[in-house]
């Protein structure tokens, strides 16, 4: 009897704390019908930046990647890639084989960006990338081979060819001087050939979410969207160049790389922002930029948890009212954090959030657990469901392109939120099923990371550019 006393008393103590917390952040928690008009307010987005009159005071930009198909199994040979602009800078070296045989990764290895040159002098953070590059031919003993190399450089560019990307702005945690406005490739061309001990044949640059639904494409030719939600989140798809008026030519496709991460950057995601997601924006590097992206993606999400906790002990709701110095500091309440907090078994979850909670020296009663755990449910869920409504316009992009009554497709997916997080996968499943019933999405986790992508991309420019010169 005393056991299911407690147990009953948990229950009971459990709803009644969620249910506080769920009051105070009733903002955050959209309904289906939002969610849905979300959706079409995004295609409208989407359309804005397709056409050629609105796309230059559009928010969201729908850059044309220059990759046109994906790849038909008959590439190989050895490829470099550098893959800059996630949690991690990495060189690779892949190994391309024909035949359908899955692409060998050989040699992958990861280097740190000092803050220093994240947010310093552009031409410094150049030539580190080319000191890593250098460090890693080194290695591999193969500093005299000129080999092919494809770059994944995960920001928003300009491109009027596949081996020239302007970038337009930097986002996330990066701020180098003197490079937005300049093409990347240059740079990087410049800073090898300044140190001159080494050559390579830089043949493309792609975003992230191209090289993931180009990995992704490797193993299931449905693949035509690419999604990515980790330090930032976007996703690219497949787009009809008759839809892309910015360029010339009727026939055939084109990837489109969406940057849905400025969505409401003029103006459009007012009546959703919170006090919190202002209050995030004007603490960020770029004010103003990417705000859904601020919303949904790991570099935020931690911090939207921890400025919640503070106003909420503010209001004496949490803590007896009690902060913390931790606490009150930018950055101390980690993303990863929100992972563990939301452990399936709600008892190691809490755990989890004691001790994240001790850590930054507060003294958590049962009941502040329990409504940290639900604060971190609420962001994270209005992040994934985010995502599923401007997932739900490009899926439905595709389906009227195709005029296809039901549309089976493929999603190739990557990001350290979707993969790390224990329930924001199927949250977002769950949402883009339920907003769009007619539609058979197939989600793919990419198992090989974007840097992949890039080999794989250059790959196939190496494959064209041969079939040319013969
Ligand atoms: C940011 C970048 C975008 C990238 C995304 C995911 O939104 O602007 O290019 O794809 O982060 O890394």
């Amino acid at each position: 009897l005393a056991s299911s006393l407690l147990a009953n008393y948990c229950t009971e103590l459990h709803d009644d704390q969620a249910h506080k917390v769920d009051k105070y952040l009733h903002q955050f928690q959209l309904s289906d019908k939002t969610l849905m008009d979300l959706s079409i307010r995004f295609r409208r987005e989407m359309d804005k930046g397709l056409c050629r009159d609105t796309n230059p005071t559009a928010a969201v930009k729908m850059l044309p990647t220059f990759v046109r198909s994906t790849p038909d199994g008959t590439e190989q040979g050895e490829f470099l890639a550098l893959d800059l602009g996630g949690s991690n800078f990495r060189v690779l070296l892949v190994k391309v084989m024909a035949d359908g045989k899955p692409a060998v990764e050989m040699e992958d290895q990861i280097y740190a960006i000092p803050e220093h040159l994240m947010r310093g002098c552009g031409s410094e953070l150049f030539d580190h990338i080319a000191d890593c590059l250098a460090n890693f031919l080194e290695k591999l003993g193969i500093k005299d081979k000129k080999l092919p190399l494809g770059f994944t450089f995960s920001f928003p560019c300009q491109q009027t060819k596949l081996d020239e990307a302007v970038l337009v702005y930097w986002t996330k945690a990066f701020k180098s001087n003197g490079v937005e406005g300049k093409d990347v490739v240059s740079l990087l061309r410049r800073s090898i050939k300044k140190r001159g001990d080494f050559d390579v044949d830089i043949l493309a640059v792609i975003n992230d979410t191209v090289g993931t639904m180009m990995t992704c494409g490797y193993d299931d030719h449905h693949c035509e969207i690419g999604l990515i939600v980790g330090t930032g989140t976007n996703a690219c798809y497949m787009e009809q160049m008759r839809n892309l008026e910015l360029l010339d030519g009727d026939e055939g496709r084109m990837c489109v790389n969406t940057e849905w991460g400025a969505f409401g950057d003029d103006g459009a995601l007012e009546d959703l922002r919170t006090d919190i997601d202002r209050e995030i924006d004007a603490g960020s590097l770029n004010p103003g930029k990417q705000l859904f992206e601020k919303m949904i993606s790991g570099l935020y999400m931690g911090e939207l948890v921890r400025l919640i906790l503070v106003r909420m002990t503010k209001e004496q709701l949490l803590f007896q009212g009690k902060t913390t110095a931790e606490l009150l500091t930018t950055g101390s309440f980690n993303t990863s954090y929100i992972y563990a907090i939301e452990n399936d078994k709600d008892e190691e979850g809490l755990a989890s959030a004691e001790k994240v909670l001790r850590g930054l020296g507060l003294d958590p009663l049962v009941e502040d657990c329990i409504s940290t755990q639900r604060v971190c449910q609420i962001v994270s869920t209005r992040a994934a469901h985010l995502c599923a409504a401007t997932l739900v316009a490009v899926l439905r992009q595709i389906r009227d392109n195709k005029a296809a009554e039901k549309l089976r497709t493929t999603i190739g997916v990557d990001g350290s939120v979707y993969k790390s997080h224990p329930e924001f996968s199927r949250r977002l499943h769950k949402m883009v099923r339920r907003l769009v019933p007619d539609c058979d999405v197939r989600f793919l986790q990419s198992q090989c990371g974007s840097g992949k992508g890039a080999a794989m991309v250059t790959a196939v420019a190496y494959r064209l550019a041969a079939q040319h010169a013969e």
